[in-house]
């Protein structure tokens, strides 16, 4: 296996157009559009991958319900290999609720349902090359066990990478001695400033022994390896829904990577991968292809500087 993906999975519940605040006092409101589509980051990323080519399986849990059973098909239908993906017997599948606006804000309701019971005792130990968890602050059980599950993976030569996503707590802590074990971290801008306090959040990263690549929306991505800063921007394109991009960049940036090392190439492959998954509504719907994401990323435009 080339990639064990590791975190949440639910469906997501888009709504287009809708207001700023619904309405309450039972009333209807009609909105654009309503789409049902693969969510939970870890969800996304493993399916980004698989649409990239690469053996990928998803360590995740999920309940016995219909939720459960959309999420597992739209996994498995991808080619994902869903065998560590266990059922919990009572608790429901997550479900997540976006509202968008247009100009790509969204609200993001999240229930979490079973994503607290899941731990580090659900992941297998499979011989991935690579293993990546996602929505650390959503799985507090998981998170605490993380730095020993990486240690372990470490060990057998095999590299790590980790996407908190939002701290809806607003602690943004993470376990001591985490980001160490992390051959990557990869947050979004304003993620990478709570986690760190600091305006700039890549040489505080980088000094705690990770190599931090920081999201950064149309602007794409910024990496800070052995004292460099390199930056990677996708052309301009007006996107459709961003939601998932992030994943979708994740996805493509630990294929390139994973392919042969080049940290370039794979910054680009990852700004190419995001900016291609904002063409439609929901996390995978646009994902793209080895193909697709190769030919974008030629047109990826890379920058560096040596940091003082
Ligand atoms: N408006 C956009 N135009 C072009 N590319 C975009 C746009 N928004 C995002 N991307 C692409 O997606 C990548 C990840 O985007 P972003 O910074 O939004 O991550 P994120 O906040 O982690 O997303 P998510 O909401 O999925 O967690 C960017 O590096 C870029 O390549
Ligand atoms: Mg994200």
């Amino acid at each position: 296996m080339d990639l064990l993906v590791i975190g949440d999975a639910n469906p997501d519940v888009l709504v287009f157009g809708a207001p700023a605040t619904p309405a309450y006092g039972q009333s209807e409101t009609l909105v654009e559009q309503g789409v049902l589509a693969l969510g939970g980051s870890a969800a996304i990323v493993a399916h980004g991958a698989a649409r990239l080519g690469l053996q990928v399986g998803l360590a995740a849990m999920v309940g016995r319900d219909a939720a459960g059973d959309f999420v597992l098909d739209a996994l498995k239908s991808a080619g994902v290999d869903i065998s560590a993906c266990v059922r919990h017997e009572s608790l429901p599948t997550a479900l997540t609720l976006c509202l968008n606006q247009a100009g790509g804000d969204r609200a993001i309701l999240t229930a979490p349902g079973c994503l607290a019971a899941f731990g580090p005792e659900h992941v297998p130990a499979v011989a991935a090359r690579h293993v990546h968890a996602a929505s650390y602050f959503l799985q507090p059980r998981l998170a605490a066990g993380l730095p020993e599950v990486f240690r372990t993976v470490r060990a057998r030569g095999a590299t790590t990478s980790l996407d908190t996503n939002d701290d809806p707590s607003g602690t943004w802590k993470l376990s001591e001695d985490l980001v160490e074990q992390c051959t990557f971290v990869l947050p979004n801008q304003a993620e990478a400033v709570a986690l760190t306090g600091a305006v700039d959040p890549l040489p505080v990263l980088a000094a705690a022994g990770t190599l931090p690549v920081v999201k950064a929306g149309r602007d794409g991505c910024v990496a800070l390896s052995g004292g460099e800063r390199i930056t990677a921007r996708p052309p301009v394109a007006e996107p459709v829904d961003t939601v998932g991009a992030g994943d979708s960049f994740d996805a493509g940036f630990l294929a390139g990577w994973l392919r042969n090392g080049d940290l370039r190439a794979a910054l680009a492959l990852g700004a190419a991968a995001g900016a291609l998954s904002t063409r439609g509504a929901g996390g995978v719907a646009t994902q793209p292809t080895w193909a697709e994401a190769t030919d974008l990323a030629q047109r990826v435009e890379i920058t560096s500087t040596q940091s003082a």
